[in-house]
């Protein structure tokens, strides 16, 4: 296994997980990697690990470059056993070196491991010389967990960002430009919506301190390297954070006798008549983390299901919790259905929206048993309202 030479003396020496296909629930059909980066200065620096079954795959790497006894500090940005798994292991081939990271990086550590290692507690913005180049550790809490930090290197004007402007990309490639912004982007947005998205507050606090930095490199510890797209992600990160969307609107729906999809597909109709872009997910053929990318950029998000005992379908339901843990912000929702009696459920939709904190400017549309002409050219107008407050 290669090392990876990013700048002299920096090394990626990561793991790649070519076969990951769901990552806690989130289906990453591309794999992932898990990147650790070795620095090598008068002292030796090994930078986060990788999932415990990938220790030799990185251990092989870390070899290329240096004895890993030789190891000083094993800096843990983030105690996510993605990036933790393999502490245990490093700090049998490194008995010697101290294990740097925040606070709650030390309290997660020993929760998670249960060894007391010889611990180096580093403050936010705390400074750490290392021979011809200095550390400097910011706290980035909730990016991802409370314990996350980042790495800055000055003098190479590298940022080893830990999760943030990850991607759940395999490749042969290390930097962004191997595979080129459409890739590279879309895998970060759909990062960003799966694991980021209800930390938008922090992700700005962390955007304002990076600002600050000269930058060369963003190295994050899933995917590709940012070097070429660096001045082009960071608006991005900066928009995603503060929630804003384009005009556009997303149509997520489940179907029992395709009553749900007739209204579905009228809406969409009365949206595109007044000029919005629509995307149509069906809960029965698209993934809930496949679904949330498209929630990052829509301003309009219209719910719909049928009423299935007295509720919504289950796989709306599903659907709902997934989002109400992520929190998008500043949308505008809708929501519809078909029933037989009751129609609890698309109620039960537009309550979920609320309770998100979403403008629901428009009354449910619920339709009995299965829409007629009538009831279709209703949903169009409905469409074209909500277009109208977009
Ligand atoms: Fe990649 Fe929060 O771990």
């Amino acid at each position: 296994m290669r090392a990876v030479e990013l700048k002299p003396g920096l090394y990626w020496v990561g793991g790649i997980d070519w076969d990951l296909r769901s990552f806690h629930g989130y289906l990453t059909p591309r794999g992932t990697t898990y990147n650790a980066y070795l620095i090598k200065d008068e002292k030796i620096v090994l930078v986060d690990t990788v999932k415990h079954y990938l220790f030799d795959e990185m251990l092989s790497r870390i070899k290329e470059v240096v004895d890993p006894a030789k190891i000083d500090y094993l800096v843990v940005n983030h105690v996510e056993m993605d990036h933790s798994g393999s502490v245990p292991k490093v700090m049998e081939v490194a008995p010697g070196a101290k294990v740097v990271t925040s606070p709650n990086g030390k309290k997660g550590l020993l929760r998670h491991y249960r060894r007391e290692w010889d611990f180096m507690v580093v403050a936010s913005g705390e400074e750490l010389p290392i021979g011809r180049r200095t550390l400097k550790f910011v706290h980035t809490p909730m990016v991802h967990w409370p314990d996350s930090m980042v790495t800055y290197i000055p003098e190479e004007k590298v940022l080893l960002s830990n999760d943030a402007f990850g991607q759940h990309i395999a490749s042969a490639e290390r930097f962004d430009d191997g595979l080129g912004w459409d890739v590279v982007h879309e895998e970060a947005a759909k990062y960003y919506a799966n694991i980021v998205l209800p930390y938008g507050e922090q992700v700005n606090k962390a955007l304002d301190v990076v600002a600050q930095l000269p930058l060369e490199m963003i190295a994050p510890s899933h995917g590709l390297i940012w070097r070429t797209y660096l001045a082009r992600i960071l608006p991005v990160y900066r928009r995603w954070a503060n929630h804003e969307t384009e005009r556009k609107a997303l149509v997520i729906y489940d179907t029992m006798w395709g009553a749900t999809k007739r209204i579905a597909l009228a809406l969409r109709e009365g949206l595109e008549d007044a000029g919005v872009a629509v995307t149509v997910r069906c809960l029965q053929t698209c993934h809930i983390s496949e679904i949330v990318p498209d929630v990052l950029v829509s301003k309009a998000i219209l719910i719909g299901t049928p009423t299935l005992n007295n509720g919504m379908l289950p796989t709306v339901s599903a659907f709902l919790t997934y989002l109400r843990g992520l929190r998008p912000q500043k949308r505008v929702g809708f929501a519809f259905g078909s029933y037989g009696w009751g129609g609890q459920g698309a109620k039960e939709v537009r309550a979920a929206m609320e309770a998100m904190g979403w403008a629901v400017p428009l009354d449910v549309l619920n339709i009995q048993y299965a829409p007629d002409d009538a009831e279709l050219a209703s949903a169009r107008a409905a469409g074209r309202r909500l277009a109208g407050v977009i």
